[in-house]
């Protein structure tokens, strides 16, 4: 197919923006998952037998034992998404398929939702929201749903890349002080840029900071970074912020932690296992809990199936994919 003049065979495992498809029909011999149902490893093993390319999405496992399944002519798994943790790159690059991704797309759209996290815990809306909803509410009160001020908290950013720059800028402007961890320093004029202090330990790091929010991707290095030991470092008054990937924190020390009052709240977007959080951190009035949202504007997802179809597309021309994802770089 390669820099032939067919068009190539693709399949999309979910139901992508009406946008998106309609592009995609035009451009491709396309197969779509009509009543978007979560595929199972059969069919998603059909679907990497029969077509040049594979679009899936971050619900979808796709690990070695499938990859060594995979028919001849996959050549590309073009993956509608930033984080590429559900895809096992190495092993694809063994079977010489390529893996894209869609970054930059969704940096802004995350960090508004983690800034949204931030004020949501910090300022307690979600226990405002339920006595409104409730009907209790009985008046206002010098005393009442007292949070604390934004402004003059120190921020430590875990993971300084894209999204994480992208909330700095936003707290700093809100009047946070911004910290960061991250395995490489930035440059000085960038730092400058953010405001931001480097912190080459992230233990003395969470021992300081007020809130920390995980920016960081989900790879074998960043599994439970945040340990039990570790979020054991924090203060008591410390909020603990996750749009990333669920797999950074020990989900279980980090519950076990909320509900005896160790940590002050959590607000998540995203778990250790998928869609299934943890259920004794429901109900937590410190708590706030998402449906891994962080990214979910209609303008993000259109950007990201563009970006889908131009890795598609500079592939079936015989090109470099513009977001070829190397092994070991994420
Ligand atoms: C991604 O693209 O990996 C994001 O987590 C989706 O929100």
């Amino acid at each position: 197919m390669a820099g032939g003049k067919s068009r190539p065979r693709v399949a999309v495992t979910r139901r992508l923006p009406a946008p998106v498809e309609a592009r995609m029909r035009d451009l491709f011999e396309l197969r779509l998952n009509e009543d978007d149902r979560r595929l199972g490893r059969s069919e998603l093993l059909a679907l990497m037998q029969e077509n040049d390319v594979l679009v899936p999405t971050l619900s979808d496992r796709i690990d070695a034992d499938l990859l060594a399944g995979a028919g001849d002519r996959l050549k590309l798994i073009a993956n509608y998404g930033a984080g590429i943790d559900h895809i096992d790159v190495a092993a694809a690059r063994q079977r010489d398929i390529q893996v894209s991704n869609t970054p930059g797309v969704l940096t802004e759209d995350t960090a508004d939702m983690t800034m949204a996290l931030i004020i949501a815990v910090t300022r307690r809306l979600h226990e405002g929201f339920t006595v409104m909803q409730s009907g209790e509410w009985e008046g206002w009160s010098p005393t009442a749903f007292l949070g604390g001020r934004i402004g003059g908290r120190k921020l430590g950013i875990l993971g300084m890349g894209r999204i994480g720059r992208a909330v700095a800028r936003r707290a700093h402007a809100f009047g946070m002080e911004i910290h960061y961890h991250n395995r490489s320093r930035l440059r000085p004029e960038t730092e400058a840029e953010l405001h931001a202090t480097w912190w080459d330990s992230l233990d003395q790091m969470l021992a300081r900071t007020d809130v920390i929010s995980v920016n960081v991707a989900h790879t074998p290095a960043t599994f439970h970074l945040l340990s039990a030991r570790r979020l054991r470092l924090l203060k008591p008054s410390a909020v603990v912020i996750n749009t990333s990937r669920g797999e950074v924190i020990d989900e279980n020390a980090l519950t076990r932690m909320l509900r005896a009052g160790e940590i002050a709240g959590a607000g998540l977007d995203v778990y250790e296992h998928g869609h299934e959080a943890n259920p004794r951190l429901r109900n937590l009035p410190n708590v706030v809990l998402l449906p891994h949202m962080g990214s979910a504007t209609e303008e993000g997802r259109i950007e990201m199936g563009e970006k889908v179809i131009l890795n598609i597309q500079t592939y079936a021309n015989g090109h470099r994919p513009p977001d070829l994802v190397v092994p070991g770089t994420l």
